[in-house]
């Protein structure tokens, strides 16, 4: 079962409709025309990057990829990079996956690394994309592979192998993945790379007035596949916590359903396939967390593996079942300030430029 239906697609759908433009560039309309900023470094020459989503589906798949394609692009762009992003869907023809070799081969003789970062390898269905990556490597490329799974849903081993002589580095958004590594990956240089707060992901939904009280609690996605470490659904547990305080939904349509819904229930609840503690093994959803902050959620969350819930220390709300009710209580009497604090703490941690400086890439690239 992979990761990504774990990332409420509803969810991201919308998200596909706001930022279609930000990501559907097509592989010849590459954008290096991003707004300056203060971290931008004027190069004469930019470094060029490609983010390529490899899942067969093309950009109808995209979506469920958007925080961390969206997150890298920005930061390798506020770095100075020139970033094209590839998918399926533009480069169909000869003529686009040849212009793609051409520019590789162009900035090996500009003495540059061409990088290109690689997602959803897992599901890329045929050979043919990875082929195109091999020879991209070949010319010299520097291929980083997004590992984008968890690594209880699949054989992670295998997941990895798909890197065999592919990869230069290994890029990932959970420490439970990183440490469930199986030994004869841990040679490969891998980097803890979370989506994080990229600015095509915010959709403006305001923060509530100080003092507010809400109600509600709202879980958005598809409870189905939830179910606690001894296989028990997950949905009467947190029924009987909750009562008709809980609100969920998993058929958000368009963008103003979206924000609406942000806007009517600030207070967020994030569950776990395979939910268990303490300590949690679960890999915390950084793919989710990037969506709900970056739209000013209210985020309380079943517990994760440790290592994942320091990095979100005093941004997610993480409780144990048997304690869940009491924190939603004190949160949701004055969310305003929850969201605010959420927010703040969560941009200026997880600011995509950052993120990728404290992984240490830039000392390499
Ligand atoms: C930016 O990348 C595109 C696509 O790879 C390429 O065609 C273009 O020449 C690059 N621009 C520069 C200034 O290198």
């Amino acid at each position: 079962m992979q990761m990504a239906s774990n990332y409420v697609l509803v969810l991201l759908v919308h998200a596909l409709v706001r930022i279609s433009a930000a990501v559907n560039l097509g592989y010849l309309s590459s954008a290096s025309t991003a707004a300056p900023t203060p971290d931008k470094r004027p190069t004469a020459t930019p470094k060029n990057a490609w983010i390529w989503n490899m899942h067969a589906k093309g950009d109808t798949k995209k979506f469920m990829y958007d925080p961390v394609i969206l997150t890298l692009g920005e930061a390798l762009r506020d770095y100075g990079a020139n970033v094209t992003f590839v998918s399926k869907d533009n480069l169909e023809s000869d003529e686009h996956r040849n212009a793609l070799l051409d520019d590789v081969t162009a900035t090996v003789a500009r003495g540059q690394k061409p990088l290109i970062v690689a997602l959803a390898f897992f599901f890329t269905g045929a050979d043919e994309p990875l082929s195109i990556l091999r020879k991209c490597k070949d010319l010299g490329a520097f291929v980083v592979f997004y590992q984008s799974e968890a690594y209880d849903f699949l054989d992670f081993h295998e997941h990895l192998r798909m890197c065999d002589g592919l990869c230069d580095e290994i890029w990932d958004f959970s420490h439970a993945n990183l440490d469930n590594y199986p030994e004869s990956w841990r040679r490969v240089k891998n980097r803890y790379v979370p989506p994080g707060y990229a600015r095509a992901l915010d959709f403006g939904v305001s923060v509530a007035k100080q003092g507010t009280h809400v109600k509600n609690i709202a879980f958005l996605g598809q409870w189905g596949v939830r179910r606690d470490y001894r296989g028990a659904p997950l949905e009467p547990l947190y029924r009987e916590v909750f009562g008709t305080k809980l609100v969920s939904k998993n058929d958000i349509h368009t963008a103003e359903d979206f924000t609406g819904f942000f806007t009517e229930y600030p207070v967020q609840l994030v569950t776990y396939r395979n939910e268990n503690c303490c300590p949690s093994t679960n890999v915390l959803l950084a793919f989710r967390m990037a969506q709900l902050f970056s739209n000013r959620a209210c985020v309380i969350s079943a517990r994760a593996y440790p290592h994942d819930e320091e990095e979100f220390q005093g941004i997610v709300h993480f409780a144990e079942r048997s304690q869940i009710a009491k924190v939603f209580d004190e949160k949701s009497r004055d969310v305003g300030n929850c969201q605010k604090q959420g927010f703040e703490k969560f941009k200026a941690k997880f600011k995509p430029f950052s993120i990728l400086k404290r992984s240490g890439f830039f000392d390499v690239w």
